[in-house]
């Protein structure tokens, strides 16, 4: 498989370690994704390391708030340095995610924002906790289709649901797709996983992968073995 499909999420709250992963993965990977856990903790300044490196960024910050105040954040994460992605929360709703939208498209670098639908997390029993009556893939849908007519460039979903995404939404789209996992990797928090070449056959553009490649004794090597799958 081609590894630039691969994204590196890292998620440690500690500088050293992120900074040290990025030394051993430059050059190796081509994304990585920076999400809140390491953004709160290091601040832009991950950001410009990334850059330095080499790495194309996603910024998974998941933005859900009045539009003016997701088009500001939008804005000023951009000026950092150029950014490839960043997602927002499609519950945020169509106004929200156009003010997003709108402000990525003006940057010299256009940043494409991606749309969050259900994390991966989340299993059937959490709709029933905020009174949402439909299935987990029904509800991602409409989130996915709301995401798509209000101008976002693609959604974030878990394997299981991409490729119902991809024949509702079209392939001028882009399907972001966490909850990766090496055969015989523990699953964590995640409830819904799927393998990398299961995951791209079912219509994944993008696959993030954190913690099979990040915890691993030699990260660098685990994603240059999957350029043989
Ligand atoms: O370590 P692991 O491979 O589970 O990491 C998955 C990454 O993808 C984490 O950074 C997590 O926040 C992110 N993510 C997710 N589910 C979503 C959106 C993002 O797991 N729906």
């Amino acid at each position: 498989m081609d590894i630039s499909s691969i994204i590196v999420a890292l998620d440690d709250p500690n500088p050293t370690k992120n900074y040290d992963l990025m030394d051993r993965l430059a050059g190796v990977a081509t994304r990585i994704k920076i999400g809140s856990i390491a953004f709160s903790s290091q601040g832009p300044k991950i950001l410009e390391y990334a850059h330095q490196k080499g790495f194309k960024i996603f910024l998974d910050l998941k933005f859900h708030d009045i539009p003016q105040t997701v088009s500001k954040a939008v804005l000023s994460v951009t000026q950092i340095c150029p950014i490839e992605f960043i997602t927002i929360h499609a519950l945020g709703g169509s106004a929200m995610i156009q003010a997003a939208k709108e402000v990525a498209s003006m940057q010299e670098v256009p940043t494409s924002i991606l749309a969050v639908t259900i994390l991966t997390s989340h299993e059937q029993a959490w709709l029933s906790e905020i009174s949402l009556q439909h299935t987990l893939e029904q509800e991602a849908l409409t989130l996915g289709n709301l995401a798509k007519n209000s101008g976002a460039d693609g959604v974030v979903c878990s394997a299981h649901e991409v490729s119902q995404m991809r024949s509702a939404l079209g392939n001028n789209f882009i399907y972001m797709v966490p909850g990766i996992r090496l055969e015989g990797d523990a699953k964590h928090d995640q409830k819904r996983v799927a393998t990398p070449k299961e995951a791209l056959d079912l219509g994944a553009t993008y696959l993030v992968m954190g913690r099979s490649i990040t915890e691993a004794k030699d990260p660098a090597s685990v994603l240059t073995g999957l350029k043989s799958l």
